[in-house]
């Protein structure tokens, strides 16, 4: 609109000020009758434009309304299938799609009208000219040239008025898209960077939490008063049930939320001072839900770190596993993985973005959840490969199985978003607490199987591993 419209209606202005100039000084009575034809045309044009600009606005909200049905249908395809709700969809589709039209076809109609409308006022105003022109000519107090040369100007007059109808047409449908976009930009910023403190290239990695606040939305408290402190090189792992705050704690290291009150501090900074990328590129993180992007796993996989060589990537995805059913794939690490990764596991998936995060070789290690879709069997290999990774450097674990949490220096055993409960296995055991009844009631059957396997891959190792008992 700006850049059609802005050109446009200075020459348009520029011709409607001329013509008025001239009007004047050939017959200041026709002048004025012409001029009666403004104010009519602009109250004509307000009362259609203000019509229109509502009926744009909903036309804009349903299509970006549709829009998003559409993309919704078409990724959520299989569930829709499971449930056989093809019905109810395209019913859906229909109803918002008639309200687009209905939106659409008002605004057009409405819109569409402006120039008729104007035209027809400046016909009228035309016939006046012609009219009283005609009278004065005939009574002598007009020549005939100046009567011609009048009613010509006039027609030249109501063409830039249209034009400018026009254009505020434009805006108008240009402003309710752009109401859209505020509502985006109206949203509250980020709280600006400080980045007083750079960190050094490698960090300790020691995490400390100071009686930190935090809640998604103001009425419904979540994390309060939580402290604690994670050492250098040590593992910490999380444990309790759905919705207890566990992945909202990881997110509150990597500063994806602000918090309420209280500090985190990483090697005694607080992470406040740091720049987000300063900080972020200290942590490598296994998110709960796999992501990778449409591109070959070789490029998934360095995507952890840019300029990992190939051989690097290639030894991280050995050691997680990766390697094993990559070379059994036709184009081995060129394989190309689609837009939502359909054409890989949900475990190999993972496997992956674990391979991603050796690459990046961070100074803290973030897995939250990171081999829940993997065989038991596997996990305990990457359990073990993990260990090498987890050495020297503060690693925080999610994990709901037992293998990953024994061996951790420091369990958190969180609860509606308090730590109830923080030790090791043996004297949290001893404790007989939260983690004992977790232990007794979710892994006490798990762990006889768990270490069954872990005892057979220990004994043989390689692919034959398995004992027939397990
Ligand atoms: N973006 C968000 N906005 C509002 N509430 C949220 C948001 N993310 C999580 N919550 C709420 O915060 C609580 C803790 O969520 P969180 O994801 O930390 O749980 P969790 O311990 O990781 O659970 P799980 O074991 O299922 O992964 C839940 O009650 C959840 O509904
Ligand atoms: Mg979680």
């Amino acid at each position: 609109a700006l850049q059609q419209a802005i050109s446009q209606l200075l020459q348009s202005v520029l011709t409607v000020i001329g013509i008025v100039i001239m009007m004047f000084i050939v017959s200041w009575q026709l002048a004025l009758i012409a001029l009666i034809a403004l104010p009519l045309s602009a109250i004509a044009a307000g009362v259609i434009g203000s019509r229109a600009q509502g009926l744009f606005t909903r036309q804009w909200k349903t299509t970006g309304a549709l829009n998003g049905q559409i993309e919704e249908s078409f990724s959520g395809h299989e569930l829709v299938k499971v449930f056989g709700r093809e019905q109810d969809m395209v019913t859906r589709f229909t109803e918002r799609n008639d309200e687009l039209f209905d939106a659409s076809f008002g605004a057009q109609f409405v819109s569409g009208t402006i120039f008729p409308v104007m035209n027809f006022v400046s016909y009228l105003a035309y016939v006046g000219i012609a009219v009283v022109g005609g009278l004065r000519v005939a009574s002598g107090q007009l020549s005939l040239g100046d009567a011609t040369a009048f009613i010509q100007y006039s027609r030249e007059f109501t063409q830039p008025l249209g034009q400018i109808a026009g254009m505020a047409n434009m805006l108008q449908s240009g402003v309710a898209s752009a109401e859209r976009t505020f509502e985006l930009l109206d949203a509250d910023e980020q709280k600006p960077e400080q980045a007083t403190v750079v960190l050094p290239e490698r960090t300790d990695g020691r995490v400390e939490f100071k009686n930190v606040y935090f809640s998604y939305t103001q009425d419904k408290p979540l994390i309060e008063d939580l402290s604690f402190e994670a050492h250098p090189g040590h593992t910490v792992a999380i444990v309790g049930p759905t919705g207890a705050g566990k992945t909202t704690l990881v997110n509150l290291v990597m500063r994806f939320y602000e918090l309420n009150s209280g500090s985190i501090e990483l090697d005694g900074v607080d992470i406040t001072e740091l720049s987000r990328a300063d900080l972020r590129s200290k942590v490598g993180m296994v998110l709960q839900d796999a992501w990778l992007f449409g591109g070959s796993i070789m490029e998934n996989i360095r995507y952890g770190r840019l300029d990992a060589s190939d051989e690097e990537v290639i030894a991280a995805a050995k050691a997680t596993f990766v390697d094993r059913f990559v070379r059994a794939l036709p184009d081995g690490y060129n394989t190309l993985i689609d837009e939502e990764g359909t054409n890989v596991s949900a475990g190999e998936k993972q496997l992956i973005t674990i391979a991603r995060a050796f690459v990046a070789n961070p100074s803290l290690l973030i897995l939250d959840e990171a081999t829940s879709s993997v065989d038991t069997r596997t996990e305990l290999l990457v359990q073990n490969a993990m260990a090498a990774l987890r050495q020297d450097r503060t690693s925080f674990v999610i994990a709901h199985r037992l293998s990953t949490i024994r061996d951790a220096d420091t369990i958190l055993v969180m609860e509606e978003g308090q730590i109830v409960e923080q030790g090791n296995h043996a004297t949290l055991l001893e404790a007989d607490g939260a983690y004992a009844r977790l232990y007794n009631s979710q892994f006490a059957g798990a762990i006889v199987e768990e270490e069954a396997l872990a005892d057979s891959i220990a004994k043989v190792a390689g692919p034959q591993g398995d004992s027939p008992r397990v």
